[in-house]
């Protein structure tokens, strides 16, 4: 995604100035507390401004960290999960002793010991790299706080996950004793990660249960490498390991290639799966012109999210360490939980989750 596409002219900082506060407003942050804003060297520049004015306003003191883009582990497919996006000594220190993290880094560090080592210290971190316009329709809201923190409590409480739909998945998994997390955009809570805009449940699957088929649909998205599905694309699980992604033309062939590039077997199992609670989020902002940012597929109403790869993150309680994660984000499939239908062909079925 291109991180840098964004306007040169100074007006852009003061136009954010006040949907940035309203944001750190829904962080809970007080007068006093102190805001540490995490760039690297291809953040939109007017985003650690207009936090810091921000900050400011509301009386917290405010510091910006800003480290290279370029690390040892930094490809050309972006977002690797490794530890040497933070320098060993200093940012992580200075962030342990801030009450809240704002990340606007374009290097993602979620699953990383580092980010784990934060949120252990009380702090909370809030991942905020999508563009304005997102940001701006998505701010969070009561109905969101509420479905999101209902369908982790629905989702925690089981142990088996079945997958199905019309377009031939039928995959189980198991998640016993993992946690059922929400995603409502604002970290709010000590030691708490959110990523703004969201709208989400998941929960890290146990490794090595998946077992069955995922197909992914005509117009299904999959994030990192940014493409719509254009034909179905068959992908199996055995032993908790997807071991063949057959068919969807050139779709197929991309997310071969992004699998099979890692030089890892662990990018072939699942990080996490949930569903989409945003019922502001639009399903084909991804496809227009500029950097869509991904938020809108991950949590639109009624879509299946479901990662591959790396979710060792407290917060998830996921055990795969590895860079590599990839999203799929799919419409129309059917859920269900303990044998209770949450999704029926893409729709939100218990009463009490809509
Ligand atoms: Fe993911």
């Amino acid at each position: 995604m291109a991180r840098n596409d964004f306007p040169l002219s100074y007006e852009m900082t003061g136009e954010l100035v006040s949907l940035f506060r309203q944001e750190l407003q829904e962080c809970n942050l007080q007068p006093g507390e102190t805001v540490a804003l995490m760039c690297d060297s291809r953040t939109n520049p007017h985003y650690p401004a207009a936090f810091m004015g921000a900050a400011q306003e509301l009386g917290a003191h405010v510091f910006e960290l800003r480290v290279p883009f370029f690390t040892s582990s930094t490809r050309r497919i972006v977002r690797a999960a490794s530890d040497d996006v933070i320098p060993p000594r200093g940012p992580l220190e200075a962030m342990k002793a801030a009450d809240l993290v704002i990340d606007m880094s374009t290097v993602g560090w979620l699953y990383t010991n580092v980010h784990n080592q934060i949120l252990a210290s009380g702090t909370r971190t809030l991942m905020v790299n999508n563009p304005p316009e997102v940001l701006r329709r998505l701010l969070p809201c009561k109905e969101i706080r509420e479905r999101t923190r209902a369908g982790a409590a629905f989702l925690e409480k089981g142990t088996k996950l079945h997958l199905t739909s019309r377009a031939g998945t039928d995959l189980t998994f198991s998640k016993k004793g993992r946690k059922g997390i929400f995603q409502y955009g604002a970290s709010d809570i000590p030691g708490r990660w959110d990523h703004w805009p969201s709208g989400q449940v998941a929960c890290a699957p146990i490794e090595g249960s998946a077992e069955g088929v995922l197909v992914l649909d005509v117009g299904d998205i999959v994030l990192r490498v940014e493409r719509y599905i254009s034909e179905p694309i068959r992908c199996e699980f055995k032993s908790g390991k997807m071991v063949g992604i057959k068919g969807g033309g050139i779709d197929g062939y991309l997310i071969r290639e992004y699998m099979n590039t890692w030089g890892d077997e662990k990018a072939f199992i699942p990080a996490h799966i949930g569903w989409g609670c945003e019922h502001r989020a639009i399903w084909i902002e991804q496809a227009l012109p500029g950097p869509g940012g991904g938020m809108d597929a991950e949590s639109f109403y009624g879509n299946i999210l479901f990662g591959m790869g790396a979710n060792y993150f407290v917060g998830l309680g996921g055990a795969n360490v590895t860079p590599a994660h990839i999203d799929f984000c799919m419409r129309n499939c059917s859920f269900s939980v303990d044998g209770v239908a949450v999704l029926k062909d893409g729709e939100i079925v218990v009463d009490e989750l809509k």
